[in-house]
């Protein structure tokens, strides 16, 4: 069956079978919490996978793996934004390096910077879930979706069609650029992954 799922999903964008795929391989992960580690890098390591999953259900929606819904996306953002900004910067309170650690020296030498990245996640999360609430209120989306649902292709009103993707955009703008952050960041304050640790993924 042609849903809407498959038609949006595969018009309005190209590049998530990339990005979701790096969320879908970060939360698969496992061994971290074992070992020679501490409570902290357990905690640090169970934040950032929440923090994943919420974002790769997010991704979800916005790229039609998932029908659209915007309460849920704004639920989902609210999830992330409170995981960002100091409640991040908490997690990396004592210059902790434990063994299982991937923590760089750096967030301690450069705090500020560390810092920055977690607030502009926090400020694009919370810019999502206004997007995503004023998205649920107009209904575009949901609107279009449902016609889909009920539509063989070719009777597709490709008009709405239009404005249901550009209803879609800017909300995965803001997602870019929240996964953005969790880049730079890791670029910049993550060490590689060490040759014996199987969470290979790199984001
Ligand atoms: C302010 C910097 C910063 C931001 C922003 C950030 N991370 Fe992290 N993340 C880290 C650091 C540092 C580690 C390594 C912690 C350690 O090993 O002690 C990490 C670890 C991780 C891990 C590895 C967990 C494991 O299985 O070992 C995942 C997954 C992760 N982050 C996902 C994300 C996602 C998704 C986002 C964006 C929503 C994000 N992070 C945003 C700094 C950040």
């Amino acid at each position: 069956m042609m849903n809407w799922v498959r038609l949006l999903g595969g018009l309005v964008i190209c590049g998530i079978a990339v990005s979701g795929a790096a969320f879908a391989g970060q939360t698969k992960s496992a061994g971290r919490e074992g070992g020679h580690g501490s409570d902290i890098v357990a905690k640090r390591v169970a934040h950032m996978r929440s923090a994943a999953d919420d974002m790769r259900a997010i991704a979800d929606m916005l790229y039609g793996i998932e029908p659209f819904n915007g309460a849920q996306v704004a639920a989902l953002s609210k999830a992330v934004a409170k995981r960002s900004g100091a409640a991040m910067v908490a997690l990396f309170e004592a210059a902790e390096q434990p063994e299982n650690s991937r923590a760089k020296a750096t967030i301690w030498s450069d705090p500020k910077g560390f810092q920055k990245h977690a607030d502009e996640l926090k400020r694009l999360a919370e810019q999502l879930q206004v997007q995503a609430e004023k998205a649920a209120q107009e209904g575009t989306i949901a609107r279009v979706q449902a016609i889909v649902a009920r539509s063989a292709y070719l009777n597709i009103d490709h008009k709405l069609l239009a404005e249901a993707r550009a209803a879609m955009q800017p909300l995965q703008k803001t997602f870019m650029a929240m996964a953005g952050q969790c880049k730079s960041c890791h670029q910049t304050f993550r060490k590689p992954k060490q040759d014996d640790d199987p969470s290979a993924d790199e984001q």
